[in-house]
């Protein structure tokens, strides 16, 4: 019988989510203080870069999101200016990470979260993050490719 080298548990990496510091946060010289907010929670930034996305490729970002009331305003908002984009990796990261944030709405979010002390809109709301694991592997994969991941 053939003795399989790699059991699937071993296969398996901790989980990853993907984040964006959005053109507001940029224009507001908060790329450092989100990062260190991330860093000091214990996720590890495994993989990052600054961008400014067209209006096309914020579009097909924010895709799920076509046809509600804020998708022509978000994508213009997300187009506007340079952001970073990253890959976060952790236990439970895409929890986690969307914990660090706070709620959507800067309004609802807790206290000590990254939107709470920031953010000073619903739609400049600082950062965003996957909420779920399957759509953390469509936006990693949106905008990374493995060889600009950091494997360890
Ligand atoms: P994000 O987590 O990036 O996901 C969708 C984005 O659309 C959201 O953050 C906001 O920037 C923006 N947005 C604007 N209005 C709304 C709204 N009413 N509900 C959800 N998202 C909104």
């Amino acid at each position: 019988m053939v003795k399989l080298i790699f059991k699937e548990d071993n296969l398996s990496m901790k989980d990853r989510t993907f984040g964006i510091i959005k053109p507001d946060a940029v224009s507001k010289n908060l790329i450092g203080a989100v990062l260190k907010r991330i860093e000091d929670e214990g996720l590890k930034i495994v993989a990052m870069k600054m961008i400014r996305m067209t209006k096309a490729q914020a579009k097909g970002f924010y895709k799920v999101h076509e046809g509600k009331p804020f998708y022509e305003s978000v994508t213009d908002f997300m187009s506007s200016g340079p952001c970073v984009v990253m890959v976060l990796e952790g236990d439970d990261a895409v929890k986690k990470y969307r914990a660090i944030m706070g709620a959507t709405n800067y309004k609802e979010a807790k206290e000590g979260t990254i939107r709470h002390i920031y953010a000073t809109d619903i739609e400049k709301n600082i950062v965003h993050g996957s909420d779920s694991r399957e759509n953390a592997e469509f936006e990693i994969g949106y905008f990374f490719n493995a060889l600009e991941m950091k494997g360890d």
